[in-house]
């Protein structure tokens, strides 16, 4: 009810952002990738993962298909579900962030509103980052064979079948991947991180 929602009252942390930075040797942020099914955004997120733990930063991903095992379960991908699940990946991404951690969001977030909505959310320190994979190689790919699937109708409203992805025209980072260049691909993310969250 209205008269519920008035008696919610957030509070702020004690402990600063700077305080926190300063403890960890680096500052929190949001690195939200988008990009098509199967354009590799979840290795991605998972390789610079990796290598940014390696050099002792605090670092968590946050992947499309581990939140609807859980957190979203209840959604589907219509464009308000598609919409909601972008809403609650970046509510928990700025808390996560907020807590000094550097958080890598994998999630198709198929629409320029959506990610608005997210980089809104999220406030500071948002990035947004574009798997620019060709869609011919994502279904060349098919990893989970859902391109066939919904090629062949079985499965109705996939992204980049016959359900729209826009691309978004000014990324913070850009990366194009073919196989042949994934290593450098998470080096050059892992790079990009770690320069965005010094200290300095
Ligand atoms: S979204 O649009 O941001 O809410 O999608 P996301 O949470 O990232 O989930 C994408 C993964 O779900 C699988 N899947 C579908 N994708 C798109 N459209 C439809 N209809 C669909 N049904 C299932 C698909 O495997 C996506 O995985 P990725 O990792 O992106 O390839």
């Amino acid at each position: 009810s209205v008269a519920g929602r008035n008696a919610i009252h957030p509070t702020g942390s004690a402990v600063s952002l700077w305080d926190r930075a300063q403890a960890k040797g680096h500052r929190g942020g949001v690195f939200w990738m988008t990009g098509l099914p199967g354009a590799g955004k979840s290795t991605l997120a998972r390789e610079a993962e990796n290598r940014l733990f390696a050099r002792g930063i605090d670092v968590s991903v946050l992947d499309g298909d581990t939140l609807r095992a859980g957190l979203c379960a209840d959604l589907g991908f219509s464009e308000a579900d598609r919409r909601e699940n972008v809403r609650r990946a970046a509510a928990v991404a700025r808390i996560l962030a907020e807590s000094g951690q550097v958080v890598i969001v994998a999630l198709i977030s198929p629409t320029v509103a959506d990610r608005a909505l997210a980089q809104q959310i999220v406030g500071e320190g948002f990035h947004e980052i574009f798997i620019d994979t060709p869609q011919a190689t994502c279904e060349q790919r098919d990893p989970k064979g859902l391109y066939a699937a919904a090629r062949a109708g079985k499965i109705e409203g996939f992204t980049g079948v016959d359900a729209p992805y826009e691309a978004p025209e000014k990324p913070d980072l850009r990366v194009g991947t073919t196989d042949a260049s994934r290593d450098e691909t998470a080096a050059r993310l892992a790079v990009y991180i770690t320069d965005a969250i010094r200290l300095d």
